[in-house]
């Protein structure tokens, strides 16, 4: 019997509705089932060690325990986890993930947290205090991406939300019920590169919104001729990143919000990432475009908190070029027996907690303090860019500021080898495709001294050891050569639905 990967050769040719047609069929023969099984059996037992390293080594609830736990057994398990846990992100072997980590700001966002883990915005009449924590926070990011106003002089307005995922639903959602209220649109559509952030793919799954994917061009970048050529009557909003998740780079958001602008289109800037980086390097005197609502065409952007404002995990700001707009994404009931009801997101308690630690956060670090971080990566990515260019095997993808996705330069060496032996020397690095590649997102961990230098020297012996000893079946270079390149994507999903599976079972 083939393998899936000597099949997936033979028929990576295949155009997609043809593979998705030879897909449903072969799905369906017990031996492409087996096969598809055992394939599943080999990535299960790789992520098996990695998802769930305690197994066997603490005990295990599947049921509460007949009586309540003391509480210090509890808190001695977690930190027994938490500090088995900590050493790789705190030495700054993490791609993203955590942005500061430095140990005395954690302490403080923790004291916030415990002074408001009651809280919750909901209710409002009982915690003020959560209410006056998320405008201000709204404010203090509008201000960060045009003085708070815009050039008409429109306040800008927003919501506090849970993460990037939810602010980019969230502005999705607007958009469809405007289209809809305001156009009539009930096919609607939005338009984005490739590489924007596969969240507006939940929108368009959960809001019913089709995607119009547009290719990157050869510098990673949206490729905006394309972009405007797929504008139709059904076009609700136009998407550019600011910058990309997998390559770094920031697309062109004025030619496109001049475009969305020009036929009275929503338009997006996807910031969740840069948004607490761009406005800082501008105003240090980095290559930054305007991306922010100084542009007349920008609607509405995305800004994660939980990034580089450097909260706690679980908020972002998700922003509006007007409060006729914000309209559209609130919630409200008149007619239900608990009462009246209307909230802003999609949650309905929320942590007042978190808003509190993020609002704290963005008051401790202050202007000065973002400028500092920002300065930092900076530096600390020309290093990582110059060692990054000194070995001839690797490409940098374009040109990126502060997240390097490095490619291999010659197809030849299998950049997923090079991957897991980075992961040997202990770093955690993102595995992307379409093309293969890995990256690495530069946090104030990697401003640490020395481990820019390490990142460099353990990327130099990865890379030699793959030239000397080429084609690895172990580690997870296989699944990812296999992931990238099979076409039956539905089995693939089938595969990482498995993998969810995995991760909940106890
Ligand atoms: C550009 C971009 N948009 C959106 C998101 C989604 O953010 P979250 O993981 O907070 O939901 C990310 C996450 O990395 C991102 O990089």
């Amino acid at each position: 019997m083939a393998s899936i990967e000597s099949i997936s050769k033979n028929l990576s040719w295949l155009p997609k509705p043809v593979a998705r047609f030879f897909e449903k069929r072969m799905k369906n023969i017990p031996a492409v089932q087996k096969m598809v099984e055992k394939e599943n059996d080999k990535l299960q037992a790789t992520l098996e060690h990695s998802l769930k390293p305690y197994r066997g080594k603490y005990d295990s609830y599947a049921k509460l325990p007949a009586s309540g736990l003391e509480r210090d057994k509890i808190l001695a398990d977690i930190q027994k986890m938490h500090d088995q846990e900590i050493g790789t992100w705190e030495e700054g072997f993490v791609s993203g993930g955590i942005y500061n980590g430095n140990k005395e700001h954690i302490d403080f966002l923790n004291k916030v947290y415990a002074l408001n883990s009651q809280s919750n915005p909901l209710h409002s009449d009982l915690f003020p205090s959560a209410t006056k924590f998320e405008a201000e926070i709204i404010s203090m990011v509008a201000n960060m991406m045009g003085q708070g106003r815009t050039p008409d002089g429109a306040e800008i307005v927003g919501s506090v939300s849970s993460g990037g995922t939810e602010s980019i639903l969230l502005a999705m959602k607007t958009y469809r019920d405007r289209a809809r209220e305001e156009k009539g649109i009930t096919a609607p559509e939005m338009i984005l590169c490739d590489s924007a952030h596969t969240a507006f793919d939940k929108a368009s799954h959960y809001f019913g919104i089709k995607q119009v994917r547009i290719p990157m061009k050869a510098d990673y970048s949206i490729d905006v001729d394309a972009a405007r050529r797929a504008i139709n009557k059904n076009t609700i909003v136009m998407v550019g990143s600011a910058p990309t998740f997998p390559h770094g780079i920031i697309d062109d958001i004025k030619a496109l919000s001049d475009i969305a602008l020009e036929h009275g289109i929503g338009f997006h800037t996807d910031s969740c990432l840069g948004g607490f980086i761009t406005p800082f390097a501008e105003k240090l005197g980095y290559p930054v475009p305007i991306v922010d609502f100084r542009l007349p065409g920008v609607t509405s952007m995305s800004a994660d908190t939980h990034k580089y404002g450097y909260a706690a995990k679980g908020t972002s700001v998700v922003l509006y070029r007007s409060a006729a707009l914000r309209h559209y994404q609130y919630y409200t009931t008149t007619e239900w027996p608990g009462g009246l009801y209307f909230s802003p997101t999609i949650a309905g308690s929320r942590p007042g907690a978190l808003s509190a630690t993020c609002w704290a956060a963005m008051l401790s670090m202050g202007e000065d303090g973002y400028l500092r971080a920002t300065k930092a990566i900076m530096e600390t990515a020309d290093v990582f860019r110059k060692g990054i260019q000194s070995i001839p095997e690797l490409e940098i993808m374009g040109n990126p500021l502060w997240i390097f996705a490095i490619k291999s330069k010659d197809e030849s060496m299998n950049i997923y080898e090079v991957l897991d032996q980075m992961s040997k020397r202990r770093w955690s690095l993102n595995g992307l495709h379409k093309p293969s590649c890995f990256h690495i997102a530069l946090t104030l961990r990697h401003t640490q001294p020395g481990v820019a230098e390490r990142f460099i020297k353990d990327l130099q012996e990865s890379v030699a050891y793959v030239k000397t000893n080429p084609g690895s079946q172990e580690g997870l270079a296989p699944v990812y050569g296999l992931a990238a390149t099979l076409p039956f994507r539905g089995m693939v999903s089938d595969i990482l639905k498995k993998y969810l599976d995995v991760v909940y079972q106890v």
